[in-house]
């Protein structure tokens, strides 16, 4: 990631120029600037719109327009950190110096610098060796390393330091739920996160391996295993604050490496981005690891049961009936809806840790993505905490919509043999019917359940989220827990 720091502008500087601006602040008024800039800039009908920008390749400005100020929210600075940055990149230049607007805040110069991190993100692990005149043009070109922020308000120090590790936190999640299945089948994933939480002060990392998790006994996630070659893991990353904790709070992540569907197979266009299925335990893991960078007062236990779901010759069959832990009864009905039953393992995990908060995150439902569209997560569970995670949200830039649990539609689960089953009524309410299933393991009533089918991993960059893996709602559940 590249340097972003606070610091005044120096009166020459070599690399570009960039000036953010309100549409009712006249670029002619900018102190020090030549008038030739802004007399271009108007004549090519730049006002300082928002998302508008304004180059000059000549003086080396860039303007960024950031709209009516009343209109200015944190996502317009974060969108205009992503301009600044992406600009400053194609330019080869090693910095550039940004001016602030005069009275912003330390909010803001944290979200710009959070659209500049986030914003450049690129994976890049798969990419080969370039070829030899690739290999030259890239030597010769100068690598943006560094943005300095003009005018940012006191403290704005420390708001950059926590924003550089939870954007560090965003791209951690973003490289693992892009990474190829086969390079993050589960035992690797799980020396993967060893490496992670390695010296990571306050962190322990507990691995269960197969043979713990059938002696837990973890019915769903052995049951869910049954079809892969690669035997199960589960993860339990904990956080404990050196001092007192405030709260305590369990995040429960859906592992699935590679989602088939198993026995009942997806077709191969639904399983293009079927890498994406752990993104709920990258979320949780990345989480925990963060509130421990940044000493939370809260305790953080992550909780991820961790498999492939694949159709081999042992997989489980439709009909089958597993007995998990608590001894609930749930009749495999479709072995594409292996979500839940993995997730109930987690649950139950959770519950035994007794702590105050219990929140889950999977890629659960399609059904979400037909409700809610590929921007918006779906959050389910107590009202109060939904509200705070939809609040939170629009600060953060991640949206969420709660779906209601009516007492009625947990009829959709019921099994005719078992005690539940772990699909509902084909069409109707899918997201709600994984849902109550999940409910059935969960006792704490501070629980949310947030289906991220659509947000974690999206077909089309949108704003600061990159095609792929994004990393939702890591940053926003960090707001959460720094507010316990
Ligand atoms: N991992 C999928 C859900 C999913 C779909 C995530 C699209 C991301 C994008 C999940 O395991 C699944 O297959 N769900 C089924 C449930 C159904 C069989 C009740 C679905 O949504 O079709
Ligand atoms: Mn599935
Ligand atoms: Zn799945």
């Amino acid at each position: 990631m590249i340097e972003i720091v606070a610091a005044p502008a120096k009166k020459s500087h070599p690399g570009l120029h960039i000036i953010l601006i309100h549409e009712e602040s006249p670029l002619a008024k900018f102190p020090g600037l030549d008038p030739s800039v802004s007399a271009a800039a108007k004549a090519d009908g730049f006002t300082g719109q928002k998302e508008k920008a304004f180059y000059d390749p000549i003086s080396r400005h860039l303007v960024l327009g950031l709209g009516k100020a009343k209109d200015t929210t944190l996502e317009s600075f974060r969108r205009a950190g992503q301009a600044a940055a992406r600009k400053s990149r194609d330019l080869n230049i090693e910095s550039a110096v940004l001016s602030l607007p005069a009275g912003s805040d330390k909010e803001q110069a944290g979200a710009l610098a959070e659209g500049a991190w986030l914003g450049l993100y690129k994976f890049s692990e798969a990419k080969g060796k370039p070829s030899a005149k690739d290999a030259e043009k890239k030597a010769k070109e100068t690598e943006f390393r560094t943005l300095v922020l003009d005018g940012a308000a006191r403290g704005a120090e420390a708001v950059l330091a926590e924003k550089r590790l939870v954007c560090e936190a965003v791209c951690l999640v973003r490289d693992l739920v892009n990474r190829g299945p086969s390079e993050k089948y589960p035992e690797k994933y799980a020396r993967d996160v060893q490496a992670l939480a390695k010296g990571v002060p306050g962190v322990s990392l507990k691995v269960l391996d197969k043979k713990a998790i059938a002696a837990w006994p973890m019915a769903g996630l052995m049951a869910i295993n049954q079809g892969s070659a690669n035997p199960p893991v589960f993860l339990h990353l904990h956080y404990k604050p050196a001092g007192k904790a405030r709260k305590s709070v369990a995040l429960v992540g859906k592992g699935v490496t590679f989602d088939s569907g198993g026995l009942s197979l997806k077709p191969a266009g639904s399983m293009l981005d079927m890498k994406c299925d752990m993104a709920g335990s990258a979320t949780v893991l990345a989480l925990g690891l963060l509130a421990a960078k940044l000493k939370l007062p809260v305790e953080v236990h992550a909780c991820a049961p961790i498999t492939e779901n694949l159709p081999g010759a042992d997989a489980i069959k439709i009909g089958d009936i597993i007995r998990y832990k608590n001894g609930r009864t749930a009749e495999m009905l479709n072995t594409d809806a292996e979500g839940r039953v993995i997730l109930a393992d987690g649950l139950l995990y959770a519950e035994s840790l007794k702590p105050d908060v219990i929140l889950d995150f999977a890629t659960l439902t399609g059904a979400a993505i037909v409700a809610l569209g590929m921007n918006i997560s779906a959050v389910l569970g107590d009202d109060g905490l939904c509200a705070r995670f939809k609040a939170l949200g629009e600060r953060c830039g991640e949206s969420f919509w709660q779906l209601p649990m009516p007492d009625s539609y947990r009829s959709h689960i019921e099994s005719k043999v078992a005690d539940i089953k772990n699909i509902g009524n084909s069409g109707e309410a899918g997201t709600m019917a994984g849902a109550f299933y999940l409910k059935e393991f969960v006792t704490t009533k501070a629980w949310v359940h947030f289906d991220i089918a659509g947000p974690a991993f999206l077909k089309a960059e949108d704003g600061v989220n990159p095609a792929g893996g994004t990393g939702i709602p890591v940053r926003t559940v960090l707001e959460y827990l720094k507010g316990l």
